[in-house]
């Protein structure tokens, strides 16, 4: 396994211009190994896969294929972000798949949070797989593994791969951050010109807001999941918080309440909003925010998000929460 050990002399990239170097010497590697041949590249937006993106542009342009699967249960923006990144502003080769009504179809009616997971698991990889058969000449899949995926498949990430590509694709490994650990990740990604709102993003689980729209999910639902986190969001870069909370989300609930708007009574959701802060992700404390700010937050989520009412602020820490809640 010694291919899978960080070499003991390499530097930690703590600065612009170690990350000039590392991205140098990868340029050169990258294009030792794939020569004049073709890599696929699954890019979701997060971190790791849009720097591996970016590397790779920069090392062999068009020789790169990006795939980004939209299947309905990304953030607000996100793949626009990434067709105007990565297709406007990289000028890459970037096949868009929407799949929303694919895998929101394939989910019709499923509660079960692990059932959730690995629906949404298989059918990225039926997509992708679609999609790479499209292509010809693929030779190499490029992968954003980087150091402590290596080194522990600990709590948070034994849940995250569901499966793999069939034996036909099976192509040659390209992973350049595969040394690399998070905070390296992200000052190399700034050196490659990519937004800080892309580099420095909280973390974002596979399945997305699929787990946030608790039990069966429903369009409706779905985007009042998508609409209260992206105000949430929205408040807190406006507030200083968003490079200061580990993570922040909403979630919609499969429950109503009634409320009263305009004199009118209502019968609507709640929105969920949590904010922890933790070092690993094993246990994590919920992060202390300024009761005005908490009161405009459920003031703009209840006048802005259609079919919501109310607003709940979950103060459970991990243990006995999860960070999530599916
Ligand atoms: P929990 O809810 O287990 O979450 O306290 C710990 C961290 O893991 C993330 N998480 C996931 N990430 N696929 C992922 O890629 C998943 O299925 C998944 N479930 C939870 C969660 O967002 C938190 O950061």
């Amino acid at each position: 396994m010694a291919d899978n050990k960080r070499p003991e002399s390499m530097e930690r990239i703590t600065t612009s211009a170690l990350a000039e170097a590392f991205i140098e010497e990868q340029l050169a590697a990258l294009r030792a190994q794939i020569g004049d041949k073709k890599v696929l590249l699954a890019l979701s937006g997060g971190v790791d896969s849009s720097v591996v993106a970016a590397l790779l542009i920069k090392a062999v342009g068009k020789q790169l294929t990006c795939v980004h699967v939209n299947h309905g249960l990304l953030r607000k923006g996100e793949p626009e972000q990434v067709i105007e990144v990565f297709r406007n502003q990289m000028d890459a080769n970037l096949v868009y798949v929407d799949a929303v009504d694919r895998f929101l179809d394939k989910l019709e009616g499923v509660e079960e949070p692990e059932r959730k997971r690995k629906i949404i698991g298989a059918e990225f990889i039926r997509v992708f797989e679609e999609e790479a058969r499209k292509l010809d000449g693929i030779a190499f899949l490029a992968q954003g593994t980087i150091y402590p995926d290596i080194l522990e498949s600990g709590p948070v990430k034994s849940h995250h791969n569901v499966g793999g590509l069939p034996e036909d694709l099976q192509f040659e490994l390209v992973e350049p951050l595969k040394f690399l650990y998070k905070d390296e990740v992200r000052v190399v990604g700034t050196a490659l010109g990519l937004p800080d709102n892309m580099v420095y993003r909280q973390p974002f689980p596979g399945p997305g807001l699929g787990v946030r729209c608790v039990g069966a999910i429903t369009r409706d639902r779905l985007e009042a999941v998508r609409e209260s986190d992206a105000i949430l969001r929205e408040e807190f870069a406006k507030n200083g918080l968003a490079g200061k909370v580990w993570q922040y989300f909403t979630i919609v609930p499969d429950f109503k309440s009634t409320g009263i708007t305009d004199g009118l009574r209502t019968y609507d959701w709640p929105v969920v909003v949590r904010a922890v802060n933790t070092v690993d992700a094993v246990t994590a404390e919920v992060a202390e925010i300024d009761f005005k700010l908490m009161a405009h937050i459920v003031d703009r989520i209840t006048h802005e998000v259609k079919g919501v009412n109310r607003v709940l602020w979950d103060l459970t820490p991990k243990p006995t929460g999860t960070i999530e809640w599916e």
